[in-house]
């Protein structure tokens, strides 16, 4: 069924949106920023962080302070991103994942763009934390490694204050494609993969390593072998072209150039005779 055309008011402009749109996913089309952490959009929304919290201000409505990544837009809702309430618990909660993950710079990035230079909890430093003392267990790596990559390499370990998120018995894994889908996702970047040659090496997950594919033009790793090799099946389309498909995107986008160069030149050709 098609969703209804509706009004939004964020921070007193209004916004057209479709009925039942998440309110995150509508501020940002336009411009507006809200903090998440443990939001993104390929994932269902989990509701976790509260960091991307926002102010109801019409009448009549009881939860006043809500989740904009869970709450579902109607006509005429009007929310405030930065209201002095919301502002008071976000820096409270930044200070909270300040002290979970001390050393994300962008984690402290975000504090600060809130006067948050601070925390007044007690910081919790590992030594030789794999995340490097930078994972607010968020969860989005465990679920884009789950949910959309279909691999469940790793997971959350432990429980109350120990808990962690690695591969199991932080044992190197097989299942990892290489993809790099866990690093991207993470909101405070302390997912590590490093090349080496033609192996990846994904050193936050027990450095397990994955053979990389090498492009058949100009020699260089590009790919890991098993992502490739999913895709393949996932997407396999018969009319494909075997010789662009084993090189890099650089090569790749170099061949089509002459590709496409030489059957305009042939066009001409015809036309010239
Ligand atoms: S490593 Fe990053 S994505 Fe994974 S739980 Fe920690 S903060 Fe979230
Ligand atoms: S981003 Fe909305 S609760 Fe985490």
């Amino acid at each position: 069924m098609k969703s209804k055309d509706i009004q939004v008011l964020i921070n007193g402009q209004e916004f057209k949106a479709k009925e039942g749109e998440l309110v995150i996913d509508i501020a940002r089309r336009n411009g507006i920023f809200i903090p998440a952490l443990c939001y993104e959009e390929s994932l269902k929304p989990y509701g976790a962080c509260r960091m991307c919290i926002v102010e109801i201000k019409n009448e009549g409505v009881k939860k006043k302070i809500t989740t904009s990544c869970t709450l579902q837009a109607f006509d005429g809702l009007s929310i405030e991103t930065d209201s002095e309430e919301v502002l008071k618990h976000r820096k409270v909660l930044l200070e909270l994942y300040l002290a979970q993950a001390p050393n994300s710079s962008k984690l402290k990035e975000l504090a600060l763009r809130y006067g948050v230079n601070r925390t007044r909890f007690r910081q919790k430093i590992r030594d030789d934390d794999p995340l490097n003392n930078s994972c607010v267990l968020c969860g989005l790596c465990v679920r884009v490694c789950s949910e959309v990559m279909s691999a469940g390499v790793i997971n959350f370990i432990g429980r109350g204050e120990k808990t962690r998120v690695n591969t199991p018995y932080f044992e190197q894994s097989e299942l990892c494609l290489g993809c790099r889908a866990c690093a991207e996702v993470c909101p405070t970047g302390a997912i590590e993969f490093r090349d080496d040659g033609d192996i990846r090496i994904a050193a936050s997950w027990s450095n397990t390593k994955v053979e990389l594919k090498k492009c058949s033009m100009c020699g260089k790793y590009y790919a890991p072998v098993k992502l490739d090799k999913k895709i393949d099946t996932l997407y396999y389309y018969k009319d494909r072209d075997d010789e662009l498909r084993d090189m890099c995107p650089d090569c790749r986008r170099k061949a089509i150039a002459r590709k496409m160069t030489l059957i305009a030149e042939n066009e001409v050709e015809k036309y010239a005779k």
